[in-house]
Formats: C-alpha cells, sequence, structure tokens
C-alpha cells in the first residue's frame, strides 16, 4: 500500500503492513554485515523513515550499494517495529527502486552535515530538503491554513485584492513600477517613456498592501481580509526587510482600535494553538536546535492578554530606562527596531500594543485623535522581532482625511474619497507580515529563511 512516511510512522499503518514509502535520501549507511539503511524523507512529517535493505535484493550490488544522500526511491516492504532506538517502525524491505541518481555524490550540494543557512539561501532550490527547511514549510503551511481557518470560522470573506495597483497604500515611495518589456526596450533605445501610453493608460506599480482596496469591501461586506505577496522596493538590508513578502489583512467595519487589538490577540492566539497541536515534531526540533523559548512563547501568548501601551507611555519609559541607544528618543520620533525589541523584550516580556501614535510619522489614512496631534495607530512588536503587525482605525470623515491628503493623492484615491461619502463608517485594519509571523514562531532570525525563495536587494537568484 502506497504510504508517506508520516501514514507509516504516526499510526495510520502498523506493525505487519505492506507499505510502499516514495521520497529522496537524507543519509546511508552500509554495514559490513551486507545491510543498508537507508533514511528516506518525503516532507510528511519530521522524521525520516528507515529501511534496512538486505543484500539479497537483486539491485543490490549493482545499485543499491551507490546510492547517495539526495537519490530518489521508491521502497517496497513490511513495517516492522525498529530495533534501533528513537524510532517505532521501520520498513524491511523487499525491493527498491531507484527512481532518480545524484550524477555525483561529491558535488551534491546538500551533504548530510550541517549547512549555514546563509549557505542555504545560495542553494534556495535544494534546501527544502534539509530537516529545517522541511519544518518551517510545514509550518508555514499550517500557520496559512489556521488563518484562513480563524477568519473562515468567524465570518470573514477573502478578498484578493490587486497586486498590480496604480495606487501607493503607505505613501513611502517603495514602489516597484510594472512595465511592458517594449517600454523597456524602448527607453533603452533612449526614448523618452510616455507613461499615458502605457498598458493600462496609467502608471502602474506592484502593490505594496492590499489595505485601500480591501477598505472598499469592508464597507460592503463588514468582515474582510486579504491574504497574499506584497512588494517594497525599501533598500533595507535587515533580517526583518524582504522586498517580497506575505501579508495578512483584515478589515472590520463599525470597529475601533480597541476592536483591532482584540482581534490581532484572538488571531495569533488561534493560530498558535494550531501550531502547538499539528506541528509538535517540527516545534520540539525549532525548540532543541534553534531558540529554546519558542514554544513558551507561543504558550504565553495564548494565555495572557496582550499588554496595551500608548505610544506617549513608550516614549517616557525609554526616556528613562537608563539604555543607552543607537538613536536618540524623544515624543514625535517613529521607534527604531531597538526601542521597539526593548519594550516588547525587556520592559514587558511579550507581545506589547503601542496605541495612538504622533500623526507625523504615520499614514494619511490613520483616523485622527480628538487630540489632533495622535492617531488611533497601532503596532503589535513581539519579543525577537520588534514590529510584527501594523494597523490602525481609518479616517473614516472625509473632511478630515481630506486634510491629511494633497491634491495628488485626493485626485488618484477619487475612489477611496468616494467610500467615505456613500454610507462610510467607522473601521479599523491591521497587517501581519507572514515572514515575521513565521520567524516568531519558529525562533529563526532571519525572514530570508521564513519564504521558499527571498527577494532582496541584489538578489533574485532564482
Ligand atoms: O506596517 P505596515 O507597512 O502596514 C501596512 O502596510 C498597512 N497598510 C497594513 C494595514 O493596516 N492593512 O506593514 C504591516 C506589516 C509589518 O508590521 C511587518 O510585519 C510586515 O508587514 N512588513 C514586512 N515584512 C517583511 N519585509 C518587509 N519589507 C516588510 N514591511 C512590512
Ligand atoms: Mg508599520
Amino acid at each position: 500500500q502506497l504510504s508517506t512516511v508520516s501514514d507509516a510512522l504516526k499510526g495510520r499503518f502498523v506493525s505487519g503492513d505492506a507499505v510502499q514509502v516514495r521520497g529522496w535520501l537524507r543519509s546511508k549507511r552500509d554495514s559490513k554485515a551486507g545491510i543498508s539503511f537507508l533514511a528516506i524523507h518525503d516532507g510528511s512529517c519530521f522524521d525520516a523513515i528507515q529501511a534496512v535493505v538486505p543484500n539479497t535484493l537483486d539491485n543490490y550490488q549493482s545499485e543499491l550499494l551507490k546510492l547517495s544522500t539526495g537519490c530518489a526511491v521508491i521502497v517496497c516492504g513490511e513495517l516492522v517495529e525498529s530495533q534501533g532506538k528513537g524510532q517505532s517502525l521501520e520498513i524491511q524491505a523487499t525491493a527498491v527502486e531507484v527512481v532518480g541518481w545524484v550524477d555525483n555524490a561529491e558535488s551534491y550540494p546538500i551533504a548530510k552535515k550541517r549547512h549555514s543557512f546563509e549557505y542555504l539561501r545560495t542553494q534556495a532550490h535544494l534546501r527544502p530538503r534539509t530537516n529545517t527547511f522541511g519544518a518551517i514549510t510545514r509550518l508555514r503551511t499550517t500557520l496559512a491554513n489556521a488563518i484562513h481557518n480563524y477568519f473562515y470560522r468567524d465570518g470573514f470573506h477573502w478578498i484578493n485584492t490587486p497586486i498590480i495597483t496604480a495606487s501607493d497604500c503607505e505613501g513611502a515611495g517603495e514602489l516597484f513600477r510594472v512595465s511592458t518589456l517594449d517600454q523597456v526596450n524602448l527607453s533603452a533605445g533612449g526614448a523618452k517613456l510616455d507613461y499615458s501610453q502605457d498598458f493600462f493608460g496609467k502608471e502602474t506599480f506592484l502593490t505594496v498592501s492590499g489595505q485601500l482596496e480591501v477598505e472598499a469591501y469592508c464597507l460592503a461586506m463588514s468582515k474582510v481580509y486579504t491574504f497574499g505577496p506584497t512588494f517594497r522596493a525599501e533598500n533595507s538590508n535587515t533580517s526583518r526587510h524582504l522586498a517580497e513578502f506575505w501579508m495578512v489583512e483584515p478589515e472590520v467595519a463599525f470597529a475601533n482600535l480597541d476592536d483591532n487589538a482584540d482581534l490581532a490577540e484572538g488571531l495569533l492566539q488561534h493560530v498558535f494553538t494550531r501550531v502547538l497541536e499539528e506541528c509538535e515534531d517540527d516545534m520540539a526540533f525549532f525548540q532543541q536546535r534553534i531558540d529554546n523559548t519558542v514554544i513558551d512563547r507561543l504558550r504565553s501568548v495564548i494565555d495572557n492578554r496582550f499588554e496595551r501601551m500608548e505610544y506617549s507611555e513608550a516614549i517616557r519609559i525609554l526616556e528613562n530606562c537608563g539604555e543607552s541607544f543607537e538613536y536618540p528618543v524623544a515624543w514625535g520620533v517613529d521607534l527604531a527596531s531597538e526601542h521597539e525589541r526593548y519594550l516588547a523584550e525587556k520592559h514587558v516580556g511579550r507581545p506589547v500594543v503601542l496605541m495612538n501614535y504622533p500623526k507625523d510619522i504615520k499614514a494619511f489614512y490613520m483616523r485622527l485623535n480628538d487630540d489632533e496631534k495622535t492617531v488611533a495607530a497601532m503596532d503589535v512588536l513581539a519579543p525577537g522581532i520588534g514590529e510584527i503587525i501594523g494597523g490602525s482605525q481609518r479616517e473614516e470623515r472625509l473632511s478630515v482625511l481630506d486634510e491629511r491628503m494633497d491634491e495628488h493623492l485626493r485626485e488618484e484615491l477619487w475612489w477611496y474619497r468616494d467610500l467615505r461619502r456613500y454610507g462610510s463608517v467607522p473601521h479599523a485594519g491591521f497587517g501581519l507580515g507572514f515572514e515575521r509571523l513565521l520567524n516568531y514562531v519558529s525562533g529563526m532570525d532571519n525572514v530570508r529563511d521564513a519564504i521558499p525563495f527571498p527577494r532582496t536587494p541584489g538578489n533574485a537568484a532564482f
């Protein structure tokens, strides 16, 4: 019977069952007694399954002795109790078919030894064959599934907002422009481009956030979210920034900033619970080999409410904490990652929601507070990461919104203004960086290791 490694090891099949397992060789050991031991992985679970291969098989000398790490095989045999410690079941092989050879074992880029994560980034096409990236991939699947499930259960609609857009949601100018090959050739030939002649009739970009479009659906469907790739041409070479990353952006009508913080809390508690239930082996690996605090920190989010703090209070704490920061702190400054991490790691010790930031450091769409100095913004800051979520209550009053947009923006976002003219209501939402979330859950340090093929300044090799 065809079986995944997980089915064979995790109880769907039992000792005595005849199984067929298909996968890749993680390692091989040949004993003097004329028996070979293959460790085979297929992505279905953390563990590889061991196949015990006797030299009585037809192709033992001609093929099986030549197997090396990375080869693809199909193993048929009987599931038996393992003699070795640590493994419950193994396959007593009766046939091993070699499906794909490794043409040169010495040059195979993923040896059995441990590689640095930096090296593995240069082998992004093969790194999913390692323990670590197999575990991250399963975690990514479970997290995405849990996020969709949380929203689905709660009556949210998943809105597929456009990737090609004409607007700069965050107003930070970190846009990748979309152009056709014809246009590129034209401009290379020295022609001056007239973007009104562009494919779309206007200049377009890869989206930095689906928020503006998802707001339109929010003001019709009440509870919505978008979850997809977003793009930022920010030239920051840090462990927290990617040029292409995935973002989860819920938006809720008739909601204020407190409701927004509650939603962030509920979402994270749900997905962390699911991860602990469904990725036990993978989480045990991260706990043991990457960061021995990861499981505790998920539990602490599940068991506690987030600490909520005013921006002004955070500034007071940072000014008086006696820590020497690289960037100075004063009311009105945007917090640097060192400040965010101090608050989350040292002051609170778990995620903290900072609220009500100065309006001058935040985007135009955030709702102006009664003090007219701050906006109803919130960032969730997490230990080890810093900002993991950024959101706000939105400005639903047209006249106030107009004050915060220049003429060009008012023209460009005529449709966004329309939403404030026709049945506008208070509403709020946030963006959760999916790769930062994955790092928080796994304890991995770099977002480049949380996405299959990372895009960063100077790197789109794959
Ligand atoms: O704070 P940001 O820029 O917020 C927005 O884009 C809002 N429009 C979201 C909304 O309210 N619907 O980004 C949200 C989150 C950040 O907190 C961070 O986790 C992640 O997206 N993020 C990045 N992740 C990886 N690489 C980058 N370059 C990122 N920029 C932001
Ligand atoms: Mg932000």
